[in-house]
């Protein structure tokens, strides 16, 4: 949530800052602004609305400049409008930063703040830290320090940071120091950008990739001083830093729309190809089985595993619900799927050879990370599946496993999905081949797997008979979406994609709990989605969609390619291609994510950046 940007070097800032708002924009997009210092000015331009409208004001009045920093935001204290938008000004001026982050104690400091004088002309908690930092700055002045020196802006930082409870990744700019940036997280992802004579910071590496392909991933506690030509990094216990400068796995290119109209239909576009990339040199054909370099790991530990815990949110904990049944079908350990945001608080009895898996496509997710930090305080092995390479729970999991989906920019997550349930039915396997899987039931799955790329291209021929679809039903209000055991996450996962980018309330159940409350919902005007299609217990769903048409509910179904008898039943059917029960998933949930795209045009939403949210929920 939020994305900061910085520059510090010889090109001039203002559209560079742009630029990388643009392509943070999807982190939040309540507000942009950017401030750019030159002769001992800082000038600030920030609005309301998306970066286009900063754009806008900025054509009228160009910033000129080569050190600036940027904001996008997603507001969490204070309104959406001009004021409040970032950056803010410390003191009279001589502090200016952005923030991503809650600062917790932000009206404590507050109060302290306008006793000592300070004047607030926003409602945020961000503008707190500013007032505190030139409070700070001011106090090692009278102490002696030397005006715009680097120890005295350090020691003003470290001050004001060690006041601050909560999350930050802050950029931030000193009035008297021309060529210098001070960057600091906490909780909030910052990535350098390491450059030629020119550096730069961003909360991802999305912008960065156009600048340079050496990136430096910030740590908690961790203070950088960004110069043209120098990047220092200071840990506030342990003192300097030596730079781990690591090579980006994305180019440019990756998050660009290309000749699609949105991001989401990109993403969902590139769902053969992300699930090739998931599976990619990660078969053992010889032993059967799914191989990973990452989990950290020897064979003894793996068997010893009794229990397994996934946890995530949205989007990646209804593909750990898949994982959970994928796990004890497969490799017969019993698994959890635990809302991370409940995980984190609560206490549940774990036995010594629990294993967690962190589900996670940003790898920043506040509630996610937490909950992996308390399991790993506890002592348990905590590894992660993760798409965003050198992201928080990345790099603090034991382990993991990297999904390779490329970059995914639309707020409503599709090809990370589909990558996720991959990535668990490697898993299954992989523990099912160390326990009770035999070789012909292992080699089995993995060429049903192999088969899987081009069976989701398939599938994406049903877009013309989704859209079709739409045009019928986009104006209803309440929807159900219903499916049994692996298509009952993909029920729930439908809903959330109608909910989120249509703003149309929508219920995913297992079709068969409909009759203990939901089935009072159906009517002429609340159509139900049925995930239907072949199974073992196909003519169960069946008779679950009987009772709905019964009650005159209008019903679309997800029926595999020759069902026949479905078309008699149901009052429009989208066709998929017949694969095996367990990898169902991957193919019904497509014409799922289609049918919430195009209502959500019907509608006229945003479907790359729906109301209310942000792609990486970085706070709690
Ligand atoms: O980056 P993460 O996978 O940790 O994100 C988790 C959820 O915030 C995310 O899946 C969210 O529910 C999506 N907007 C759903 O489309």
């Amino acid at each position: 949530m939020c994305g900061i940007i910085g520059y510090v070097g010889h090109q001039q800032v203002q559209n560079l800052l742009l630029d990388g708002l643009h392509r943070l924009e999807y982190r939040g997009y309540d507000s942009a602004g950017i401030a750019v210092l030159e002769g001992g000015q800082i000038s600030l331009t920030k609005k309301a609305g998306r970066v286009q409208e900063l754009g806008h004001a900025v054509a009228e009045a160009p910033l000129q400049g080569h050190i600036g920093i940027g904001h996008t935001r997603w507001a969490t204290h204070g309104e959406v409008n001009d004021t409040n938008s970032h950056p803010h000004f410390g003191g009279d001026g001589e502090i200016c930063l952005v923030h991503n982050g809650v600062i917790e104690n932000y009206s404590t400091l507050r109060k302290k703040l306008r006793e000592r004088g300070f004047e607030f002309v926003t409602t945020t908690d961000s503008e707190v830290v500013a007032h505190l930092l030139a409070y700070e700055y001011r106090q090692g002045l009278e102490q002696g320090g030397r005006v715009g020196s680097q120890q005295l802006c350090v020691d003003a930082l470290q001050a004001t940071l060690i006041q601050l409870k909560g999350t930050y990744g802050l950029a931030v700019l000193y009035r008297d120091c021309p060529d210098t940036m001070y960057v600091a997280r906490v909780g909030s992802p910052l990535v350098i950008g390491i450059g030629d004579h020119e550096n730069f910071v961003a909360s991802d590496a999305s912008p960065l990739a156009v600048h340079t392909e050496e990136v430096v991933y910030l740590s908690d506690n961790e203070i950088a001083i960004l110069t043209p030509d120098d990047v220092q990094i200071i840990h506030r216990d342990s003192g300097a830093v030596d730079l781990k400068i690591q090579v980006l796995d994305q180019s440019a290119g990756d998050s660009e729309l290309g000749d699609f109209p949105h991001y989401m239909l990109k993403e969902i576009y590139e769902q053969p190809q992300s699930i090739e990339n998931a599976m990619r040199g990660r078969f053992d054909e010889d032993e059967a089985t799914a191989v990973f370099g990452g989990l950290n790991m020897t064979a003894k530990e793996l068997r010893k595993v009794d229990r397994i815990v996934l946890t995530a949110c949205g989007t990646s904990w209804h593909a750990g619900l898949v994982g959970e049944y994928l796990l004890e079908e497969f490799a017969r350990i019993p698994t959890e799927v635990e809302y991370a945001s409940e995980l984190r608080y609560r206490n549940p009895p774990m036995s010594e050879n629990t294993m967690i898996f962190s589900i996670t496509q940003s790898g920043e997710t506040a509630d996610t990370l937490a909950a992996m930090r308390e399991c790993k305080r506890k002592g348990h092995p905590t590894l992660a599946i993760c798409n965003v390479v050198g992201s928080t729970i990345a790099r603090e999991a034991d382990g993991g496993i990297y999904l390779h989906a490329g970059p995914e920019i639309g707020v409503a997550s599709t090809k990370a999905f589909t990558s996720q349930v991959t990535v668990l039915t490697l898993l299954s396997l992989f523990f099912g081949r160390m326990r009770h899987l035999s070789y012909p039931a292992g080699k089995r799955i993995i060429r049903h797997l192999r088969d899987i790329p081009a069976q989701v291209e398939e599938t994406l021929k049903c877009h013309e008979m989704v859209k079709y679809v739409c045009e019928k039903y986009a104006r209803y209000n309440n929807f159900l979406y219903l499916g049994r055991l692996y298509n009952f996450p993909v029920a729930l996962e439908g809903a959330l994609k109608l909910k989120e980018i249509s703003y149309i309330h929508a219920e995913g159940y297992p079709a068969a709990e409909m009759k203990h409350g939901p089935i009072a919902l159906v009517d002429e005007v609340t159509p139900s989605v049925f995930v239907v299609p072949k199974c073992g217990i196909y003519p169960k769903v069946i008779s679950n969609l009987e009772e709905v048409k019964a009650r005159k509910g209008p019903v679309i179904a997800i029926a595999c390619k020759g069902d026949e008898k479905i078309a008699e039943l149901a009052d429009d059917v989208i066709y998929v291609p017949d694969v095996e029960e367990y990898l169902q998933p991957l193919v019904t949930s497509i014409p799922l994510q289609l049918l919430s795209y195009h209502i959500a045009l019907h509608r006229g939403c945003n479907v790359d950046r729906p109301r209310n949210l942000a792609k990486s929920v970085t706070v709690e």
